[in-house]
């Protein structure tokens, strides 16, 4: 990609509108995606949708949610053809910076223990593993399990 497409790269709120748009670029992005329904429900109370736009095309979002001091990525996805450049980095970054301005204390996910780029880039970004749940995703052998990852936001209030 060159510097100017990058730099023309944006971030913002994706409005409930798109939320089929979403759900092509998961379904791009996961072999056992979110539902589309389950997208719907996700532009909801509590719930934020963001997108990364190169000029009008969406190529990655992640979705939060955020209760009190907990907020969890429910999803966090990149275009197949964007993947490697940066992007996630950018996105996580933003979901770490909207969690921390919304007041939350840490930040949660859930992930395939097989996805080695997806723990990879939560690693690098100061996540650390606090569990596992067994069999919890389908497979296509099974089971497969989730690993639990968390990052402090440094967000605690005075007691
Ligand atoms: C996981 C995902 C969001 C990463 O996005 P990306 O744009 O490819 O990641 P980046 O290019 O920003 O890479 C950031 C860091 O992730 C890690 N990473 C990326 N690909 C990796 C790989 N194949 N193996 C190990 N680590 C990897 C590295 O630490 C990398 O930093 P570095 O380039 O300085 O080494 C993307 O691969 C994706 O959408 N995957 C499919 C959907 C998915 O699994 N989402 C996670 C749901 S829990």
């Amino acid at each position: 990609m060159s510097d100017n497409m990058a730099a023309i790269r944006r971030i913002e709120l994706i409005p409930s509108t798109q939320a089929s748009e979403v759900a092509v670029l998961a379904a791009q992005c996961h072999q056992f995606p979110m539902s589309l329904t389950s997208i719907e429900g996700c532009f909801g109370r509590f719930y934020s949708v963001s997108g990364l736009y190169e000029g009008h095309s969406l190529v990655g979002f992640y979705i939060l949610h955020t209760l009190f001091e907990d907020a969890t990525i429910i999803d966090i996805c990149i275009s197949p053809d964007k993947q490697g450049l940066g992007c996630g980095k950018m996105l996580l970054n933003a979901a770490c910076t909207e969690a921390k301005g919304l007041g939350a204390e840490r930040l949660l996910l859930e992930v395939r223990q097989s996805n080695d780029s997806a723990i990879g880039l939560y690693t690098q970004r100061g996540f650390i593993k606090t569990a596992t749940r067994e069999g919890y995703y389908p497979c296509d052998n099974g089971r497969e399990n989730a690993v639990i990852m968390e990052l402090q936001l440094d967000n605690k209030k005075a007691p």
